[in-house]
């Protein structure tokens, strides 16, 4: 049993999954007939990874948990919570968790707490902050917690299908961690809207209001941000210090659907920022900007000239504190649940670890229907632990550089196979075994009562990949 409360709770550990095949944006827009810049300039993609038949969000939850066990040397029977956040439903009763219990089996370790959390990307979220809360509460029993995201992202042919992609991630959490969750700097807005939703429980395609979403998506992140301002100036004991703006952070995280929305939303936090400041701060610090003084949130959601203008203003804050975590959503896609710890991910592995040392990340996760939050991590002042804990992911690029490309056509076919077997049951999946990455789970069959069955792809030498 821990003897003191935990100090330090965060990220100890982050394992991260994509496909092994991708899509190249650019010979999509053709396939697709749309105008060449669609996807790849207006919405600022260059790949989507895909799965075929192969894999499901059980198959990819198995791999990362595994993956990231061996690569850490954890045993099993350290873990003391698991949760997962998915919104790639396969059963409507039986967890993603219990079906990750059988990685557990041979250790007899059956004592982890923790279960799905579901509400479209933010299940990620809602797991990060279960597994933290528990290791901060009275509940903990001095061992290890995971959190897990995972989901397969796929839309009907149409305009929102070059959006898609997939992926998992697994956290893990505990105290003394390099990746430390900011106490009591949580901004989280919550709401019923009907932006992005899955009624239809046969197929794996959401119901879509692409532009509403992104007005959503626009109006949490207005809210979660002025909130988290409000909770920073609140902590800081120092009056005389600067109240909270993007300046407070040192790199600003954004769950990322298509990453030009990403670029938006940095204007945006600095649109909020003109409007939050003194008349005073306005001249010097957002020069000629005086004609948007009257203007308001709620009527600037796609107001073109607001977007360029603060785009253009805080386009070295972009530059600067986001586009580098912009790696894996720009190559992979939407990973939904995961989308916002790929960013992390993307960062960590974007430079000298030093330079992150004692840092203060911001992240924005978002999940339509709604549920959004805003908060911050601070990196740990040690820099030997922080090297060592972000030289774990030096797998990263090679195993990004090392997928293979499909044609449009082949995905195309690839996807409409998933559509007509979503759900039958018997069945045996055709997608290839071979193109996946070492040490992966893949479905093996399902049975006539729908009993899902996985194998894994021999590991190669270290055990990992
Ligand atoms: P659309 O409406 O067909 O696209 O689909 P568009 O006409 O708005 O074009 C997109 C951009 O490309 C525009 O840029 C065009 O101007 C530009 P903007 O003007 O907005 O800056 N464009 C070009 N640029 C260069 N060269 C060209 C060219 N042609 C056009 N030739 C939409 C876009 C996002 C609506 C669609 O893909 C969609 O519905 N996607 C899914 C929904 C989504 O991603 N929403 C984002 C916010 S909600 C969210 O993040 C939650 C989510 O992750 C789900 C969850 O929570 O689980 C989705």
């Amino acid at each position: 049993m821990a003897s003191h409360w935990p100090e330090n709770v965060g990220i100890r550990a982050i394992e991260i999954l994509f496909p092994s095949q991708y899509v190249d944006q650019t010979e999509l827009e053709t396939f697709d007939g749309a105008s060449a810049g669609k996807y790849t300039i207006g919405l600022g993609q260059a790949k989507m990874g895909f799965c075929s038949d192969r894999e499901d969000v059980n198959s990819l939850c198995l791999t990362v948990v595994s993956r990231l066990l061996e690569r850490q040397h954890v045993k099993h029977s350290e873990i003391g919570r698991l949760e997962v956040g998915t919104e790639t439903i396969v059963d409507k009763s039986k967890s993603v968790k219990s079906v990750l219990m059988q990685l557990f089996a041979e250790s007899g370790n059956t004592d982890i707490e923790g279960i799905d959390t579901t509400n479209a990307c933010y299940g990620g979220t809602a797991a990060l902050f279960n597994a933290v809360n528990w290791v901060e509460s009275s509940s903990w029993d001095g061992r290890l917690a995971l959190a897990v995201c995972a989901d397969i992202a796929v839309y009907a042919k149409g305009a929102a299908r070059p959006t898609g992609g997939a992926g998992a991630v697994a956290m893990l959490v505990g105290p003394n961690a390099p990746l430390i969750l900011d106490r009591g700097l949580r901004a989280t807005h919550m709401e019923h809207a009907y932006d992005f939703y899955k009624p239809d429980l046969s197929s794996e395609y959401p119901t879509v209001d692409g532009k509403l979403s992104i007005q959503c998506y626009l109006s949490a992140l207005d809210t979660c941000y002025r909130l988290y301002r409000k909770k920073f100036d609140q902590q800081q004991k120092d009056t005389s210090k600067q109240p909270a703006s993007l300046s407070t952070f040192d790199a600003i995280l954004f769950h990322t659907p298509f990453c030009k929305l990403v670029q938006k939303s940095v204007g945006r936090l600095s649109f909020n920022d003109f409007l939050l400041s003194s008349e005073e701060e306005r001249t010097k610090q957002f020069p000629d900007l005086e004609r948007f003084n009257t203007a308001t949130l709620e009527s600037t959601y796609f107001d073109r000239d607001v977007e360029k203008a603060f785009m253009t203003q805080s386009a070295n804050i972009f530059a600067s504190k986001t586009k580098k975590s912009l790696l894996l959503a720009n190559q992979v896609g939407n990973m939904y649940t995961p989308s916002v710890y790929s960013g992390l991910v993307s960062l960590l592995i974007s430079g000298p670890a030093q330079e992150l040392v004692g840092k203060r990340i911001g992240l924005f996760s978002y999940g339509s229907g709604l549920a959004a939050s805003m908060y911050s991590i601070s990196v740990t002042q040690d820099a030997a632990a922080f090297e060592k804990f972000v030289s774990q992911l030096d797998y990263v690029q090679p195993l990004l550089n090392s997928r293979e490309k499909v044609a449009p056509e082949q995905f195309s076919a690839l996807m409409e196979v998933r559509e007509k077997n979503n759900h039958a049951a018997p069945y045996t999946p055709t997608g290839s075994i071979s193109a996946l990455f070492p040490g992966t789970y893949y479905l093996k069959d399902v049975d006539a009562l729908h009993r899902r069955t996985y194998e894994r792809t021999p590991t190669i030498s270290n055990g990992v990949h």
